[in-house]
């Protein structure tokens, strides 16, 4: 067995304990623990939590390595490996009841920074769902024992697409600019699900045609990014501003890739 498939393993295994306590958390009810970057930005005392969970695991199983969390910051480790999670991703849906939530968890080695590392292994779970979508590199996608991969072709009626907007309002008008140069170029219809790492597994299942968002962090992606690229889609991050809180994510069929890319400003 090879090192990505170990750390894949790993990871849905991770995953799968990790969700269980989010799921139980959640349906004894919400407490918001403190707000990040902006007001809407929250923190629930589930994240902290479920974070120390998987944080406490890999350090039992794998404690050479190193650690980039949305909850609880950054380690650098003695091996190759850093794992990169977001505990609870789509946090505001969390905690308004809504299920479309995921455990994301991705093993990179090299450089800990989007752009700059490689990405091994990677699995987003919906523990609503009970779907484990899960890739281990050169190894393909899957969701549970089923191989997945994007769409071969977009219908004359256009891509389904999904977005996502950061938490700064300063933010809004440039996402908002992004939509309305996107959607009438390519779009039969636009999902902002809450969830990156859901959205970009739905992209490798097919059940999106693409995706593309401005300030998603490094955790947000990691694991999906992986998704798409091993179930045969294409992946692409820039940083248009030269800012790397605000970098610009286009993932979807190679059928469309370009073309969304091109109108989401990504080259
Ligand atoms: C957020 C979600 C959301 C995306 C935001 C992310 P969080 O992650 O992925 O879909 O639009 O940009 O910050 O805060 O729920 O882990």
């Amino acid at each position: 067995m090879s090192l990505a498939h170990d750390l894949e393993s790993l990871a849905i295994d991770i995953a799968r304990e990790a969700g269980e306590l989010a799921r139980v958390r959640r349906d004894a009810g919400v407490a918001i623990a403190a707000t990040k970057s902006a007001l809407a930005d929250i923190v629930t005392e589930a994240d902290r939590e479920v974070e120390a969970l998987i944080r406490a695991r890999l350090a039992a199983e794998r404690p050479d390595d190193g650690f980039l969390g949305e909850e609880s910051g950054a380690e650098r480790g003695t091996s190759d490996v850093t794992w990169v999670v977001d505990p609870i991703d789509g946090t505001v849906n969390y905690a308004y009841g809504i299920p479309t939530y995921a455990v994301s968890i991705a093993a990179v080695s090299g450089e800990p920074t989007p752009g700059e590392w490689q990405a091994l292994a990677g699995v987003v779970h919906s523990p609503v769902g009970g779907e484990v979508f899960h890739a281990a590199r050169g190894e393909g996608a899957w969701l549970g024992a089923s191989r997945i991969a994007v769409n071969a072709e977009v219908g004359p009626a256009g891509a389904l697409l999904a977005t996502g907007f950061g938490y700064d309002p300063a933010t809004r008008p440039g996402d908002l600019d992004l939509i309305g140069r996107v959607m009438p170029e390519l779009a039969r219809d636009l999902r902002r699900g809450g969830a990156a790492s859901l959205d970009l597994a739905y992209v490798a299942a097919g059940r999106l045609d693409g995706y593309f968002e401005r300030g998603l962090a490094p955790w947000d992606h990691a694991a999906g990014a992986l998704l798409v690229t091993e179930a045969g889609g294409r992946f692409g991050r820039a940083e248009p501003d030269g800012s790397p809180r605000a970098p610009l994510i286009v993932a979807a069929t190679p059928a469309i890739f370009d073309r969304l890319a091109a109108a989401a400003g990504l080259n």
